[in-house]
């Protein structure tokens, strides 16, 4: 399997800032991303690593303004934060710093030794977070745990609106269920994703292999195939409004006050930090994005859940079956 985690490595005391940060690099490439593009690269100098937009591998259908291109980047960094607190260490992050290239996201160096280290649980959690599309088991997230995700999305400056009202669920499946049918009857939204499905088996070390729809990896190139083909959207449609009635214990907006790229590397920043929550805690997530990724849908979920900012991701958490994990790049491929 092509996956690069490190888990029991331990870190370079010794090593200069370059040699820290790079180390710290092999947990940010574990983040989630958009089709698992790992939209990202980094820009190792001697005493920071620049963190920049891989714009090649943006997603320009479902995804026109790289906001959730941003995002990723967000956990991607989120991810390095935690390794880093994980050694004792704090970084020192400078987000889009002056600059005339608008794809640098973020300048991050070593920052002080800090002895209030964040939860150990969250780095272990890393390599054991996924994605996971199953339908959940009924088990309830605890309340303490609900709050303490809305805690973390709130310190990182953004808000974590729990879709708790029955109406209101109702009304967001249906909204997910409209936003199926309209990406799924746009062949270039088909081709897109179509083009990011494939098999583990092929050389390619990002993108989702059929065991991530719950069909086996060896369909993945069939996968592909059907979904770039047919327009599976009403199918879909109903697969996701059964999903979220009965099989998704808490619904949840990330929701921010603006809309522009420090906005989206904060809810990066907060999905990441909430989903290593989960994880270690042994729930799980998935995402159900489609009616803010649909522009006509976004005004309406916005008013379905009451919320004031600008939603920027929807997520269904619960207790699933543990799934493999993704592939990923190596370290050395998001060097530039
Ligand atoms: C910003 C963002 C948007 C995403 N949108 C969706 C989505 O709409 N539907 C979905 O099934 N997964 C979505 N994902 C999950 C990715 O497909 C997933 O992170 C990637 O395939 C890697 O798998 P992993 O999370 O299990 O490591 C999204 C992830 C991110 C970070």
């Amino acid at each position: 399997m092509s996956t690069h985690f490190v888990t029991n490595t331990e870190f370079p005391f010794e090593a200069p800032q370059k040699g820290q940060l790079r180390f710290l690099l092999s947990f940010a490439i574990q983040a989630p991303s958009g089709h698992n593009t790992q939209p990202w690269l980094f820009r190792l100098n001697e005493d920071h690593v620049d963190l920049l937009a891989d714009r090649t591998r943006a997603l320009p259908v479902v995804d026109p303004y790289d906001r959730e291109l941003a995002i990723s980047c967000g956990a991607a960094l989120d991810h390095l934060e935690v390794a880093a607190r994980n050694y004792g260490r704090e970084l020192s992050i400078e987000i889009c710093p002056e600059s005339a290239d608008a794809d640098l996201l973020a300048r991050i160096s070593m920052g002080n030794v800090v002895t209030d280290e964040l939860s150990n649980d969250l780095f272990t959690a890393i390599p054991k977070r996924r994605t996971n599309r199953t339908q959940f088991e009924g088990k309830q997230i605890p309340d303490a745990l609900v709050d303490r995700c809305e805690a973390i999305a709130t310190d990182l400056g953004v808000e974590l609106i729990l879709i708790k009202d029955r109406i209101e669920r109702l009304n967001v499946a249906e909204l997910v269920a409209e936003a199926d049918r309209v990406q799924f009857a746009d062949h270039r939204f088909r081709r897109e994703l179509a083009s990011w499905v494939h098999s583990r088996r092929r050389s390619s070390q990002d993108g989702m292999s059929g065991d991530a729809f719950g069909m086996p990896d060896m369909l993945s190139p069939i996968g592909a195939l059907v979904i770039r083909t047919f327009d599976m959207g009403k199918g879909i449609a109903a697969g996701d409004r059964k999903k979220i009635v009965d099989g998704s214990p808490m619904l949840a907006v990330f929701s921010t006050s603006n809309d522009d790229v420090r906005h989206w590397i904060a809810a990066g920043r907060a999905l990441s930090r909430v989903l290593l929550t989960l994880a270690a805690a042994g729930a799980t997530a998935s995402y159900l994005n489609q009616p803010i990724e649909v522009e006509s849908l976004r005004p309406q979920l916005r008013e379905t859940v009451s919320c004031e900012g600008s939603p920027q991701l929807l997520l269904r958490f619960g207790y699933g079956t543990s799934l493999p994990p993704s592939v990923r790049r190596s370290v050395d491929e998001v060097l530039v």
